[in-house]
């Protein structure tokens, strides 16, 4: 069942939408209930105590600015991973747009990235957050509907491929955020994520960055290079 909370004042919803999370809610017997509020739309958890989710695009954005006027892009371990370095800027293609998290974080760096998204209920709150989204950056990101193997059929011209899938993993040993627990319950794990990997690494870019959790194995052969954080590791293949 979908429910929409603020109903009279939000904007309807796309015929092919609204069927596309129908269809998953019945399917996953999962509820859905989404609050139109300050201009997007929002998915509220099955827990009352837990906060709903949305992508504030532009305040991510302004937060990230601000951030990046103090502190240098080298040290962004996902900037070293794309391949920033002085006043080069990778194109990306994000091939796991989720939150937008690192997509924006890209964004902010200055690269211009290309983002696809299958799950039906978070492209609604993608496309909903970029019709609120106002900040300059913005204009540099394009978002392309549906699977990416999809779009490695016909990538857009880029130097970089970002894969970033959702994992089981049997290491973690503390409960995700709880943010990610409405998301992981929603969106699942990505089983597909070999073959997502095997396609574009076909494709040859000039670098495919892989996101990992920093004890996790690699999703597949050894990469060319590592960049590893706290809790996170990029696995980075070269092409040329
Ligand atoms: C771990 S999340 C990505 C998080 C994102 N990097 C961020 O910072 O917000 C993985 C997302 O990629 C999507 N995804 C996984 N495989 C995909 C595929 N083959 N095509 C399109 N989207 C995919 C999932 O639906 C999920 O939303």
């Amino acid at each position: 069942m979908i429910t929409i909370i603020n109903s009279e004042e939000a904007p309807p919803i796309k015929e092919e939408d609204l069927s596309a999370l129908n269809k998953f809610s019945i399917e996953k017997g999962i509820n859905l209930s989404f609050e139109w509020k300050e201009g997007q739309f929002w998915l509220h958890s099955d827990r009352t105590e837990e906060r709903a989710i949305g992508i504030e695009i532009d305040r991510e954005l302004a937060r990230h600015e601000e951030f990046f006027k103090k502190s240098s892009l080298q040290k962004e371990l996902l900037a070293r991973a794309v391949g920033v370095k002085g006043p080069y800027r990778p194109k990306v293609l994000d091939l796991t747009a989720g939150l937008l998290g690192d997509g924006l974080l890209l964004l902010s760096f200055g690269c211009e990235v290309w983002a696809t998204e299958r799950h039906p209920v978070i492209r609604f709150l993608i496309e909903s957050a970029l019709q609120n989204a106002h900040h300059p950056r913005i204009k540099s990101f394009h978002f392309i509907p549906g699977d990416a193997l999809k779009a490695l059929k016909e990538p857009p011209d880029v130097d970089v491929f970002y894969f970033d899938p959702m994992f089981e993993d049997a290491n973690q040993k503390s409960s995700p955020k709880k943010e990610m627990r409405i998301f992981r319950n929603v969106v699942g794990s990505d089983l597909d994520a070999q073959l997502v990997f095997k396609e574009a690494l076909l494709l040859k870019p000039k670098r495919l960055v892989i996101k990992r959790p920093r004890h996790s194995i690699s999703l597949s052969e050894k990469p060319s290079v590592e960049y590893i954080g706290k809790s996170t590791r990029y696995d980075v293949y070269f092409s040329v």
